[in-house]
């Protein structure tokens, strides 16, 4: 959906669902009033808040001081020491929970495998110790580069329990991505597996990280866990089969004390340059704020089967699959494969068979499902689900309306989560007991979180003005950096208005306080609820020998809410081709993933630009969107592109 189009559909909306009573009878926050009390304490007294709720953890050392903030530095719970793996395990052992199901897992075949608080707890400790034995200390960057099975959140909990950050690789991504990321990184050691499933495929994960060490050197260490059995590279002195290095360790490990400001991983995610940022994310913030997320806005309760469809390598599968769920003491499910195999069913299927309680997934795959038919989710017994959660991108109004009616009968809220790989976890959304929906709407701020929609200046705007969304004030899961970058740190998110953190969302809100997110402000395109910066992909096209130079921007996309058109002048000695334009989307493919493939590809002789040579990606979307470019041109440095480019009609 473009900017304007999600403009206009959200000041059109004006539905409302107020909460259930059915569902507000046993929810952990029953009023509008008293969502109101603790957000307007948790904005007064952020420390006398948090400080509160810090003590709902394990700490071996309780913090000293809440908060110290140095903008747009901030520590959290400063002097504390604890260690996020114990309290998603031990912790709820020590409450009971040890026999109730951890982690329920299905595979795309259709196997399922369950593990017990105590079973992951034992698991989790074997794969500590034998990080250790590879040599894995305190503070050691570990790449994890795996399919979604049990084994990829074992791995990053073994990580958490000694202390090693991880840095999680989506299982899309490319050899040359993972190679770009490791070396940023500095790690030395991969986790992977021989294969994953999609879509009855297996998807060759030892071999990407083959090619992505012949790219970068550095990686000393692969762990390769038997999944698909495939054939794979193998090197003897550097790889080792996970079986092998795990299964006879000690189910004894003990968890490191880390410092509450120690990092707990590192997320890459795409920005406004060709190189992605190494997001840093720490241990005691962190914690305590997707803790408190999940169980308030997931209204999360012992009993929960807790589904997020989220693949783990992005930070909604981190935060929302793994951390957040588990120190709920829930059951989260973890599902391998693609929605439509072997049919569009499979969701639905594996919501009967499971007894799931709570849903969470992104509006493209609600659109999609929405194509495929009504008669699909009215096959199986959907009476289970108690609530859904949409993330990623703005939910347009129908598909939200499809969702709550066809998926959730009418009775689910639907809370629809707003927030960033930086921003560590759910900044606005509904507290479903408390809050009417309006669909289209991310509603209300969480605890702690003052967001506003500002002008340029930072100017607050009134009711139904558009602007920027910032937050004025800290909050415990916020980022703390970008790895080996705190320049682009500083710049990118807090120099726009000194202090205050920019999100590059442009946002309104109503007369209610309700936020309306309307879409990214700068170059960065959600395809599908993914981040994909424009740059990145130019600068992978651009790679290609038969480039001059590229632009590339997003286009409105029915089911992926947005794709990506690429324009690309090639070099005298090239000529434009069928072939070479399959050539250069196979190439993005190979450089970034599969997702950064551009929908669109046009040849043309020169990019419009500005007299001072700035191309005018304006003109790009709207001839790329519309066919036709009736906008301003005034600036334009050469009106004969323009022509050229409308003539070559795709
Ligand atoms: C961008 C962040 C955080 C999880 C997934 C994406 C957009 C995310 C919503 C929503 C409107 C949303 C924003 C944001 N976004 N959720 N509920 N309504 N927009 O994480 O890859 O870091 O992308 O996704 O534009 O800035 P991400």
């Amino acid at each position: 959906m473009s900017d304007t189009q999600s403009i206009m559909s959200s000041m059109v909306e004006t539905r409302e669902f107020p909460p259930p009573p059915d569902f507000v009878k046993d929810a952990h926050i029953k009023s509008i009033d008293e969502y109101e009390q603790l957000h307007r304490q948790s904005i007064e007294d952020p420390e006398g808040f948090w400080g509160e709720r810090a003590k709902n953890h394990h700490w071996f050392k309780p913090h000293d001081t809440v908060l110290e903030w140095n903008a747009p530095n901030a520590k959290w719970f400063v002097g504390g020491k604890t260690n996020v793996a114990y309290n998603c395990l031990d912790l709820q052992i020590e409450r009971g929970r040890g026999d109730h199901p951890a982690i329920l897992w299905e595979g795309e075949p259709g196997e399922v495998v369950t593990f017990t608080y105590s079973e992951l707890r034992d698991r989790v400790c074997q794969t500590a110790n034998a990080l250790k034995k590879l040599g894995v200390g305190k503070g050691d960057v570990v790449t994890i580069y795996m399919p979604m099975v049990p084994e990829l959140a074992i791995a990053m909990l073994a990580c958490a329990r000694i202390g090693a950050p991880h840095s999680i690789i989506f299982g899309g991504f490319s050899a040359s991505a993972i190679a770009d990321r490791a070396k940023d990184a500095e790690s030395k050691i991969i986790l992977t597996a021989d294969g994953g499933w999609r879509r009855g495929k297996v998807v060759p994960l030892k071999q990407n990280v083959e090619d992505a060490i012949s790219q970068y050197g550095g990686i000393a260490k692969v762990v390769v866990l038997k999944r698909c059995e495939n054939d794979i590279p193998w090197n003897d002195g550097r790889d080792v089969w996970w079986h092998d290095v795990v299964d006879a360790e000690s189910t004894e490990c003990e968890a490191e004390q880390c410092d509450s400001e120690d990092l707990l991983f590192i997320l890459y995610t795409s920005g406004t340059t060709g190189k992605p940022k190494g997001i840093m994310h720490t241990t005691g913030g962190y914690m305590v704020y997707t803790a408190l997320t999940a169980k308030h806005i997931f209204d999360l309760k012992p009993d929960d089967v807790y589904w997020c469809t989220a693949d783990i390598g992005w930070i909604t599968g981190h935060s929302y699959i793994t951390y957040g769920p588990l120190q709920n003491g829930v059951t989260t499910l973890m599902y391998e494969g693609a929605p439509n195999q072997p049919d569009w069913g499979r969701f639905w299927e594996i919501v009967q068979k499971h007894k799931v309680t709570k849903f969470y997934t992104a509006p493209t795959a609600i659109r999609a499902f929405m194509r495929q038919g009504d008669d699909i989710p009215a096959k199986y017994d959907l009476s289970t689900l108690k609530l859904l959660g949409s993330v990623g991108e703005p939910i347009n109004p129908e598909a939200w309306m499809w969702y709550h009616e066809h998926i959730g009968g009418e009775r689910c809220p639907i809370v629809d989560t707003w927030w960033q790989t930086e921003t560590g976890g759910i900044l606005i959304a509904p507290i479903p007991g408390a809050i009417t929906l309006k669909p289209g709407s991310a509603t209300r701020p969480f605890f702690g979180i003052d967001a506003a929609v500002v002008d340029e200046a930072g100017v607050e705007q009134p009711a139904n003005a558009g602007g920027f969304l910032v937050i004025r004030k800290p909050w415990p899961s916020m980022l703390r950096g970008v790895y080996g970058d705190m320049n682009r740190f500083q710049e990118q998110y807090w120099s726009q208005l000194p202090g205050i953190y920019f999100t590059s969302d442009a946002c309104r809100r109503d007369d209610d306080g309700n936020f309306w997110l309307m879409g990214r402000v700068d170059d960065v395109i959600n395809i599908s609820g993914h981040r994909i910066g424009t740059a990145e992909v130019e600068s992978a096209i651009v790679s290609h020998p038969t480039v001059a130079e590229a632009a590339v921007v997003g286009i409105p996309h029915e089911i992926k809410g947005q794709a990506l058109a690429a324009f690309v002048a090639l070099k005298s000695s090239s000529t434009p081709s069928d072939d070479l334009k399959k050539e250069l989307l196979a190439h993005v493919a190979k450089e970034i993933g599969a997702i950064a493939r551009p929908d669109q590809l046009r040849f043309t002789d020169a990019l419009p630009k500005t007299r001072s040579g700035k191309i005018m990606r304006r003109l790009l979307k709207e001839l790329a969107s519309t066919g036709e470019v009736k906008g301003d041109t005034t600036t334009l440095e050469d009106f004969s592109v323009i022509a050229s480019l409308s003539a070559d009609d795709d």
